[in-house]
């Protein structure tokens, strides 16, 4: 959570700082500062409550002098509410000094009081004033070194952050550490750029390099420094940005959701490119990596949000082609007990952003118990693929909207392609050919549930705007779906909706149903199971003999739903674990229409942030 970029060249730095924001405003945006080294050597700063535009708008009131060197901040509260006084940066040493962070100081109370004793007043309730006030103390009482006193500082911190700072004694310079928590390095001609991922300097370089944990960089206009929290020089990871900043614009569309969920075709495609030969799925990333799949007797997924949705569908994938048990677990829940596991266990985490700090913990844990450890991720250079023995990239592109929708398309696409490789790898796929081409005619049955239903579901979602509650009922494959949809709907139109497994409604939930109640049921193919198919109608029948709306969403051609839907949404035919990416299409349009019609801001709900780096 929190946004953060950093700049030193020639440039007048306030116009590339309010940029990166904007593109990193997706991490958080309750408030938003910047601090700008002026042409006369002097600090300034502005922040402001609310959203970038705040701060825009008042630096168009009334201007800041600018100059070559900047920090900037958008931010997702933790320690102390969304104010101007609690925004970032923070200042110290007489306002000659600031600094932005991003994560949690866990040890800030003992810190503030220390500090405080010492004659030290505080001007916000953040944890991150004290680092700021920490920065001060040890660059005076080291003559002004501000590389030695950020070093001093780091290693007295404890909990999960990424730190900026400058002072006006040294323009030109900007020093940043991490530690689980993001930040990146942009390479540029005279110039270089720090951020918490690419997004934040991608218009002006794609040249990169990704920073380690505990580790301590310097920028000046032509040098980059690496350190270890002790100053011993390290090497970081050179990396080209494979998007350019244009992909993470919203290019004429209402917003970047829109734009996201129409890229979905798009997004699939790229994930499976490369990784088709002949009949056969082979990822080229996991080469030699055999050992992963064949050495292990169990696989955990573990992830958070739809990403743990996307695991779901993963467990029936893996299961079925890769003959392995697989079970999923809430990154959050994972290691606060005591889960058996070791050498015998592979643990795959998928995360968009690869920096959910629940999900690097659980990667983390893992790995310290032994296990081995494979990451699906989104963003290239991020900390949970850097931390895993091996990775498997989607190449969905840059996703803005804080609903993750082509993300997660192209999550559920590589863990098929996982389980097709690792059956492959197992001997339990002897003939792929069936599924690889179900695989590779994805993107075009994506792109037409996209034209064929597009109107139809927003027109629905115009005609609900004043529902209450909608509930979301799937079985196999399609429960996760069920779930995603209750979460898309919730996180951006504050609706209530819950998503169930249609076979666990009689257990409790059916109490919920009352007449009028909208209910969307994901129905499976009768091709794949008529058994299952046969049981998902009877539930159907179960919720509308109460009064039920039911709205399905099936396969074109399916005639048994058809006496019992108020609304029939199609879909085309796909195998038994492809549906899922078809069948979430409508549900993302529909929290998204729903969403529009009473007036709310799709891409940027209320208290979420895209990247969740706190625990
Ligand atoms: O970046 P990650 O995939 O690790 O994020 C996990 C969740 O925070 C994320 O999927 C969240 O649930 C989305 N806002 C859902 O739309």
């Amino acid at each position: 959570m929190c946004g953060i970029v950093g700049y030193v060249g020639p440039r007048p730095s306030q116009g590339i700082l309010l940029a990166g924001l904007a593109r990193l405003e997706y991490r958080g945006y309750d408030s938003a500062g910047v601090a700008v080294i002026d042409e006369t050597g002097s600090l300034g700063m502005r922040k402001k409550a609310g959203k970038l535009s705040a701060l825009r708008d008042s630096l168009a009131d009334a201007a800041l002098p600018d100059g070559n060197t900047g920090i900037g901040h958008t931010r997702w509260a933790t320690h102390g509410g969304p104010t101007d006084g609690n925004a970032h940066p923070h200042l110290a040493d007489d306002d000659r000094l600031a600094l932005i962070h991003n994560g949690i100081i866990e040890n800030f109370a003992p810190l503030r009081d220390e500090l405080a004793a010492a004659g030290v007043a505080f001007r916000s309730e953040t944890d991150t004033e004290v680092a700021a006030a920490l920065l001060e103390r040890e660059y005076r009482s080291n003559g002004g070194d501000l590389q030695l006193a950020f070093r001093s500082v780091v290693n007295r911190l404890e909990g999960a952050f990424t730190l900026l700072a400058m002072h006006e004694d040294h323009p030109g310079l900007v020093v940043g550490a991490r530690r689980n928590s993001p930040l990146v390095i942009g390479l540029g001609e005279g110039e270089n750029f720090l951020g918490s991922d690419v997004a934040a300097f991608v218009e002006h370089t794609r040249k990169a390099l990704a920073i380690g944990q505990d580790q301590i960089v310097s920028i000046t206009p032509d040098a980059v420094t690496v350190t270890d929290f002790f100053g011993t020089p390290v090497q970081a990871e050179p990396f080209d940005v494979s998007w350019d900043a244009a992909a993470a614009e919203k290019g004429g569309w209402s917003s970047f959701m829109a734009k996201e969920v129409a890229e979905q075709p798009e997004a699939v495609a790229n994930t499976i490119r490369g990784r088709i030969q002949g009949d056969q799925v082979v990822i080229p990333e996991l080469d030699g990596l055999d050992d992963l799949f064949t050495g292990i007797n169990r696989v955990i997924i573990t992830a958070c949000g739809t990403a743990s949705y996307a695991a779901l569908v993963g467990k029936y994938a893996i299961e079925q082609w890769a003959r392995v048990p697989v079970d999923v677990e809430l990154a959050h829940e994972f290691r606060y007990r005591d889960p058996v596991i070791g050498a015998d266990t592979l643990v795959v985490s998928i995360s968009q952003s690869g920096e959910t700090m629940d999900t690097l913990m659980a990667v983390k844990y893992a790995r310290e118990r032994g296990a081995r450890t494979l990451s699906v991720c989104n963003t290239q250079g991020a900390t949970i693929p850097r931390e895993s023995d091996a990775v498997v990239y989607t190449h969905a592109g840059p996703e803005v909207a804080v609903a993750s929708t082509k993300a997660f398309s192209a999550q559920i696409t590589a863990l098929l392609l996982l389980g097709l490789h690792m059956g492959r790898v197992r001997g339990s796929v002897a003939d792929a050919s069936v599924d690889v081409a179900e695989l590779a005619a994805l993107p075009e049955k994506i792109a037409k549930v996209l034209e064929t239903e597009n109107d139809h579901v927003s027109q629905l979602a115009g005609w609900m705007a004043d529902t209450r509650s909608v509930l979301f009922l799937g079985r196999h494959v399609g429960y996760p779906i069920a779930l995603e949809g209750a979460l898309k709907l919730k996180e951006i139109s504050y609706i209530h909706a819950e998503g169930f497994a249609a076979g666990e409604l009689k257990h409790g939930p059916i109490a919920l149903i009352e007449p009028g109640q909208p209910v969307f049921v994901l129905v499976p193919s009768p091709r794949h199971s008529a058994l299952v198919h046969s049981k998902v109608v009877s539930n159907i029948q179960e919720i509308r003999a109460r009064g039920a709306r039911v709205i399905v969403v099936a396969e074109e051609g399916d005639a048994a739903v058809l006496p019992f839907a108020d609304e029939v949404i199609h879909i085309p035919l796909a195998g038994p674990m492809f549906e899922p990416l078809l069948a979430v299409v409508p549900l993302q349009i529909f929290a998204m229409a729903l969403a529009t019609a009473k007036g709310l801001d799709v891409d940027q709900p209320r208290n979420l942030a895209k990247s969740v780096t706190v625990e």
